[in-house]
Order: C-alpha cells, then sequence, then structure tokens
C-alpha cells in the first residue's frame, strides 16, 4: 500500500528523537562539543558494535542499517577520527567476533572488550586531541540485568580502558549504549570530563551521538530514572528478583518519590536532570488556582519564562513539581504533575511557557480510610507547594494554596486489593526529617467470585445466520449486537483466540493475528487484523527490514511530546504499507528497578512521564489510522520468573503509579487495545482479573476496546494454580482475546466446558466478541478488506 512514507525524513526525525533523549551528565573544563576540527581517539568496540535495541521481541526489528558510532563520527567533517586506533580494533574484533549467544534470551549482557594498555592510549593521545570511550551494554525481555560487571558494573577491562585513557587524555567524553542506568560510581574514580548515556538509539543512533559530540544538536535529553549512588539505595531492591512473590514494600516511593523523601544524600544524578552547551535562565509567574469552589474542576495555572543565557542555541525541559501535605496518608517530598519543552532559543532569546494542571490531580489515593474516606482519590487540607525548575531538585516555589478541608475528588471503590498481608513503607515528617514507617497492608474481605455474580448479563437471542456482514455493521444496516446474535458458539469461541506467530491471514512474520481467522468467521465477513511487536518498530520474522527506532527509555528522556507524536506518525505510515493494524507498544510498565531486563522498552520510573509519552505515541500512530496495543497490563517490573511471579502491591501504589500511565493512555490517549501480562498482581493471573480489566480498565476509566493477552500466557481461578487453557477465567475477566494459539478451530481449551458448566455464559463470550470487532471495525483492516466505513481513516474517539 502507497502511504507517502517519506523515509528520509523519518530517519531525520529519529535521529532528531535519539539525539534530543541523549542525556549529559557530566561536561568539565568544556570537554564537550568538539567543534574546533579535533582529533578524536575511539576506545571501546561498542563504536563499532553498536546495540540498536535491547534483546527480545521488542528488539527484533530487522533494520536496513545501524549507524555506529565510529561510521557516524569518521564520516563527520567536524572532527577526524585517529584511524591507525580504528584499525587496531578491526583486527582485534577479527579474532573476537560478536557473540549473539545461543537462543532465546541468551545474549550475553556485553561484548568482551579490547584491553587497552596505557602504552596504546599514550600513544592516541599523542595523535589526537580527545577521546571518546564508548561502553555497550544489553538486556531484554525473560532477561533481567545482574548486579554483576559486565551488566550494572563494569568489568575489570573496561576499568582498565577508562583508567588509561583518562589518564593519557585531557580530553575524555564517555558514551554509555545502554538499555537503562548502570553503575555510575566510576565516574568520580577515573573522572571522564563528559559523560554522556546514548541509551539504545535506534538505527539512527550512531548518526545522533555524533550529532551531540559535535555540537550539531545541543543535548536537551532529561534523566528518566534516578540514578543512585550504590544498587542497594534503590527501595525495591530487596524485593526484586523474587521467584514467587514480590512484595512492593517501597509501596509508592518508587524512584524519586523515594530519594526525594527519604534518601537526598544516595542521589548521584536526580530525576529529570541533564546537561546542555548553553546556560538558561526561569521565572515562574501569574500563579492562580481557578475555579477553587470546586476542588474537581479546579485548575492550578502559571506561566515560566525561559530565557537562553549562554552563547549557543538550546532547548530547555522545564518541570513542575508539587508537594502535598503530610496528612494522614504520606506523601512523596516532590511529584511530576508537568513538563515542557521549549523550542530551539537562539542566545537571549526569551519563550513563555503556560502551565496548566487539574487540581484533582495531586489528590492521592487513599485505599485504607486514613484520611477519613476510603477507596477514593482524596486532597487532605494543608498547604500545597508548586515548583518549577529544570529537575527535581532545582525547582523554585511557582506558587502555594492551601485547602482548607479534606476533600474527596473522585469516589471509586475497592479493587486489586492484596490477598496477602504484607508490610508497605510509609514516611512521616517529624519535624524537618521523613521518618520511615512500615504498616501491614490489609487483608481481602471478599471473593472475587461475588463480583462476578453481580456482574450476569442479560439473556441475548441466538438468531443464526441472517446472511449480515461485518461491512453491515460498518454501513450503519445493523448493529453489531444483531451481527453477533448470528455467531454460533463455535464461531464466537474461535473468535476470542487469536493466531500466530506468523499467521497465514496476516503480514508474514508478525506477531499475531486476530479476528477472522476461520472459514467460518471469514464468512461472515470478518477480515483477520495483524499486529506486530513493538514497542521500537515493526519486527517481522520474515527479515523484512522495518525502521528500529529509540528504546523509550531515550524517547521519554527527549521530554519532547510533539517529536515522539512526529515519529509515530511515520511509523504509523509504515505500518500501513506492510499492513500492520496495531503495533504491541508502548511499552508502560514502571522502571522499579534499574534492573529491569525490559526497561530499555518502557519510558521511566516516573508514571505522569510514562502516560504522556504513550498518549504522544498513540496520538502519532492515530493519525493514521493504525493504533498499539498498550502493555503489560500492569506491574509486569521484572522478567526473571515473570510468568509465575505474583506482584504483592497495594491498592494506592497501583492506582498512583502502576496504573496511572495506563489510566492516561485510555483516557487521554483514547487507547483502544490492551496487552495484560504473564504474570499475577494480588494472587490473580491479570489475564483473569476482573478487577484490573472490567472494574478498573472499563468501569472506571471508560475504555472502550479490545483487551488481549501476552503470548501463551495464563489464567487463574482465585486460589487455584493457572494455566493456558483456562479461558473461561480470561472470558469472565473481559480479557477478550488469547494470543496466541496455532489454529483456531483446533484449540482445546476450558471455553465449551465452561459453557456447559455455567463457569461462563454464551452472553459472555459476546460481550468479549463486540469488544474484539468494535476494535476491528476502527482498524485500516476493515477499509481494506473493502467494507465501507464511514468517517476515514482515523481512529475515532471513543463514546464513553
Ligand atoms: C512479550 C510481548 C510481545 C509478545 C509478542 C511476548 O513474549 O512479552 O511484549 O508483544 O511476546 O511477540
Amino acid at each position: 500500500m502507497q502511504t507517502g512514507l517519506d523515509r528520509e525524513q523519518y530517519a531525520i526525525t529519529a535521529r532528531q528523537a535519539a539525539a534530543e533523549g541523549i542525556v549529559l551528565l557530566e561536561n568539565s573544563n568544556q570537554t564537550l562539543p568538539f567543534d574546533g576540527g579535533e582529533r578524536v581517539s575511539l576506545f571501546g568496540r561498542t563504536q563499532f558494535d553498536y546495540n540498536k535495541s535491547g534483546t527480545g521481541s521488542g528488539g527484533m526489528v530487522h533494520a536496513a542499517y545501524v549507524v555506529g558510532i565510529h561510521d557516524a563520527l569518521s564520516r563527520s567533517e567536524r572532527v577526524t577520527v585517529n584511524e591507525e586506533l580504528a584499525e587496531v580494533y578491526r583486527v582485534w574484533r577479527g579474532k573476537n567476533p560478536v557473540r549473539r549467544g545461543v537462543g532465546w534470551a541468551n545474549e550475553p549482557y556485553f561484548q568482551k572488550e579490547m584491553p587497552v594498555a596505557v602504552e596504546l592510549a599514550r600513544k592516541a593521545a599523542k595523535q589526537s586531541d580527545a577521546a571518546v570511550v564508548v561502553i555497550g551494554r544489553s538486556s531484554g525481555e525473560d532477561r533481567d540485568g545482574a548486579f554483576t560487571p559486565g551488566s550494572y558494573l563494569l568489568t575489570e577491562i573496561e576499568e582498565e580502558m577508562l583508567h588509561a585513557v583518562c589518564t593519557q587524555f585531557s580530553r575524555v567524553a564517555v558514551v554509555l549504549n545502554t538499555g537503562g542506568i548502570m553503575d555510575m560510581e566510576w565516574v568520580k574514580k577515573y573522572r571522564p570530563g563528559a559523560v554522556l548515556y546514548a541509551w539504545q538509539g535506534g538505527q539512527e543512533s550512531g548518526n545522533a551521538v555524533c550529532d551531540v559530540l559535535t555540537g550539531g544538536v545541543n543535548p536537551s535529553g532529561r534523566l528518566t530514572d534516578t540514578i543512585a549512588k550504590d544498587f542497594e539505595d534503590y527501595p525495591s531492591m530487596s524485593h526484586f528478583g523474587g521467584r514467587k512473590r514480590n512484595f512492593y514494600t517501597e509501596d509508592i516511593y518508587v524512584g524519586y518519590r523515594y530519594f526525594e523523601t527519604a534518601a537526598k544524600d544516595r542521589v548521584l544524578y536526580p530525576f529529570g536532570f541533564g546537561l546542555s552547551y548553553t546556560a538558561f535562565e526561569q521565572t515562574a509567574a501569574d500563579f492562580s488556582l481557578n475555579g477553587a469552589g470546586d476542588y474537581k474542576k479546579a485548575v492550578i495555572s502559571f506561566s515560566c519564562t525561559v530565557t537562553n543565557i549562554g552563547d549557543r542555541p538550546g532547548k530547555q525541559v522545564i518541570q513542575v513539581y508539587t508537594a502535598s501535605p503530610q496528612g494522614r496518608l504520606g506523601k512523596p517530598a516532590r511529584e511530576m504533575k508537568a513538563f515542557s519543552k521549549t523550542k530551539q532559543l537562539m542566545p537571549g532569546e526569551a519563550e513563555k511557557l503556560i502551565f496548566e494542571i487539574p487540581l484533582s490531580g495531586l489528590a492521592s489515593y487513599d485505599d485504607s480510610g486514613a484520611s477519613g474516606y476510603r477507596s477514593c482519590y482524596v486532597l487532605e487540607k494543608g498547604i500545597y507547594t508548586v515548583f518549577c525548575g529544570d529537575h527535581v531538585r532545582t525547582g523554585s516555589i511557582a506558587g502555594m494554596f492551601e485547602i482548607p478541608e479534606t476533600t474527596v475528588t473522585e469516589q471509586l471503590s475497592e479493587a486489586l486489593r492484596p490477598e496477602l498481608p504484607f508490610e508497605k513503607m510509609r514516611f512521616e515528617m517529624s519535624g524537618e526529617k521523613p521518618v520511615k514507617r512500615m504498616e501491614p497492608a490489609s487483608l481481602r474481605t471478599y471473593a472475587l467470585s461475588d463480583r462476578i455474580n453481580k456482574n450476569s448479563l442479560p439473556e441475548r437471542e441466538k438468531t443464526g445466520d441472517r446472511g449480515w456482514k461485518l461491512a453491515d455493521v460498518a454501513g450503519g444496516r445493523i448493529t453489531l449486537e444483531r451481527f453477533t446474535g448470528q455467531l454460533s458458539e463455535n464461531a464466537l469461541c474461535c473468535l476470542v483466540r487469536g493466531e500466530g506467530p506468523r499467521s497465514k491471514w496476516v503480514t508474514p512474520g508478525t506477531a499475531g493475528a486476530f479476528g477472522g481467522v476461520t472459514k467460518e468467521l471469514r464468512a461472515f465477513g470478518i477480515p483477520a487484523a495483524c499486529t506486530a511487536d513493538g514497542p521500537s518498530g515493526i519486527r517481522m520474522d520474515s527479515g523484512k527490514a522495518a525502521f528500529s527506532l529509540p528504546s523509550a527509555t531515550a524517547l521519554g528522556c527527549t521530554f519532547n511530546l510533539e517529536l515522539v507524536t512526529g515519529l509515530f506518525s511515520f511509523v504509523g505510515k509504515e505500518m500501513r504499507e506492510n499492513h500492520v493494524d496495531l503495533l504491541l507498544g508502548p511499552g508502560m510498565n514502571i522502571h522499579r528497578n534499574p534492573l529491569c531486563g525490559r526497561n530499555f522498552e518502557y519510558f521511566s520510573e516516573d508514571p505522569y512521564l510514562t502516560g504522556k509519552m504513550a498518549v504522544a505515541e498513540l496520538h502519532g500512530l492515530h493519525t493514521e489510522g493504525v493504533s498499539g496495543v498498550i502493555k503489560h497490563f500492569a506491574a509486569n517490573n521484572q522478567e526473571h520468573y515473570r510468568k509465575k511471579v505474583d506482584s504483592a502491591v497495594s491498592e494506592r501504589a497501583l492506582r498512583e503509579i502502576y496504573l496511572k500511565g495506563f489510566e492516561m493512555a485510555v483516557k487521554e490517549g483514547n487507547a483502544v487495545s490492551v496487552m495484560s501480562t504473564y504474570g499475577a498482581v494480588n494472587g490473580l493471573w491479570t489475564a483473569g482479573s476482573y478487577d484490573l480489566l472490567t472494574h478498573v480498565l472499563r468501569g472506571e476509566w471508560g475504555f472502550r476496546g479490545a483487551v488481549m493477552t501476552d503470548w501463551w500466557a495464563r489464567m487463574n481461578d482465585e486460589g487455584k494454580a493457572p494455566s493456558r487453557l483456562n479461558l473461561s477465567a480470561m472470558i469472565r475477566a473481559q480479557n477478550d482475546l488469547y494470543m496466541v494459539v496455532k489454529s483456531s478451530r483446533l484449540h482445546r481449551d476450558n471455553l465449551k466446558r465452561g459453557l456447559r458448566t455455567g463457569k461462563i455464559t454464551r452472553e459472555m463470550l459476546l460481550r468479549s466478541a463486540e469488544n474484539i470487532l468494535g476494535l476491528i471495525l476502527r482498524l485500516p483492516v476493515m477499509q481494506e478488506a473493502g467494507s465501507d466505513i464511514a468517517g476515514g481513516s482515523a481512529i475515532s474517539e471513543p463514546t464513553r
């Protein structure tokens, strides 16, 4: 299909995004940029063997090319690369080729590094003005990082290389090509002039790194995670990587919410931090709380004028944090509530950014009734302060206001309550000091099945085949309900099973197909929709080339929503060209711990930034009529034992941290499809969690789309072991689609038995069938199948 995809512009946009995602952490003595025709020596094999992404499904994009750092710098007219040294590396690499590992999730974390003797560094230093040291790391799906040399820590050979280079060169920049953050204590030891995180920036990354090193782009990336002094400092540390039950004892105190509240001195680089080659000044003004009579609708507004007071053009990111009163509910010292990036400001130029923040967004979730109100978002009485600055620590006060009476902003009801008592962290202020307390999260008080019974659906008429096709629904001639009334139980059971990977019904090599995956279903004019990984480009195992994007962490670090939307409209066009309807992404899990293997697929430790980035991606995809599957819903925060581990999380932490981004993607981003996880939350495997998928997602957030499982996921009944065949539990919870089976027609799950025994009803199957068909009706495949959908190709707003 011709979509007018401008590949050159696609590459330019991806290069810009990769460059804006680069975070400059150190730059003493004007080490960077190299803009005086410097002669540069490049160290580290990763200059050639660049990691465009992490591993697993999210990284398997067959890129047509990957620009490495040596490639880009040697082509740049701004520097001259020491080719004699490069040749030493080439020869060594010939004898020490890259090892990819054998089989799924067996890729090594790092590649064997060439030892750099002091003499080699000394010789190179005589030949050049500056050095760049490139260090690479990998991790990914089914493979968490490890607290070992070569993963979180430097190897001995890397330390020796840094020692040799930093003692011989006066100008050294270290570039980190990693999926997420790693130990940074070595910066103090070797003191390189400049340090930057380039992340895994996709196929254009080498160019992006070159742009930043040589000053073509002034760095404007900001950290989306806190970098602590020591791995042990992360509050999830003691309960990360568990095999059976993973207790989220840190509760809402994830990332900077913990460090800024209780461990400020354990931070090396704070959340939101990043340097520029220029300097900015910012002043907040015009603060007001509008509509304070109605706290549910009131809006905080103010402006912030940013001026470039340095001597180079550059962009600044303004971040807004709030501090809520320490009432009966403990509160983090800072919570991000808004951000905005300026345009490129010339020296002396200023821009006024306007911020409007709904007051209700400052409310905390009370799951215990401590505030006097239970199962609701509540603004506790007291003083609220709004800070505006360029990272979590620098904010100056933009304004303050008082809420005189504790006020409920949204009454919800209990859901996803932990099944077992466990301790959770809480801080109270004692004088100026936060005091840590552990309190138990309580027992659940009712059985899930009670809710399911309450949810019995009215009986529906079975009409048999009336000759109506799905196109009749699209054309407005019949309702979806009348259409599905024709489907036999067998057809309904097939419809809720997706096929793949590499299904014959869709684009070769993609992850899955759903909808018209049997002859019977196709006879009703139901096409097969195509879904492909995601999130960092289209994965086609047929070997067909697709564009490899910067990783989600890199995109998060841009803090540039417009740029991300623009990039994803190119992705949307590329999906149209390849007949892919849904990208399996954005990945939206929270960086709870730096070792999570899939952190590269996720944006941040902060839920607000995560939500905003996902919304930006969805908007880009929606402009082209395709969409994304927001994943993994929810709390997929470690890869180790991901199919078995049960995340024990408080309702408050779920609402404020782990579900928040998803809520934003549904409400603001009009997400039409969700992927549940492999694992469990509070005792129930998410693909069978009624609380998560019906009560919260649809009931509270108004989601009107389809939920699919992760590939070959398992579901359980309360208190029972999970099974891949328990599709009845899945349908009851309104996880509509099982992904994936080999042949939908032949699959032996418990759906038919469930219908016979009354565990599920035909109406529950119809409900899921309509969710799936409702989704297909909005996707390009429906038009491509020759139907007469009205209203153009853009994803329509959901009717809530
Ligand atoms: C991953 C998903 C992915 C799916 C399809 C699973 O193993 O967890 O994120 O979308 O495979 O490839």
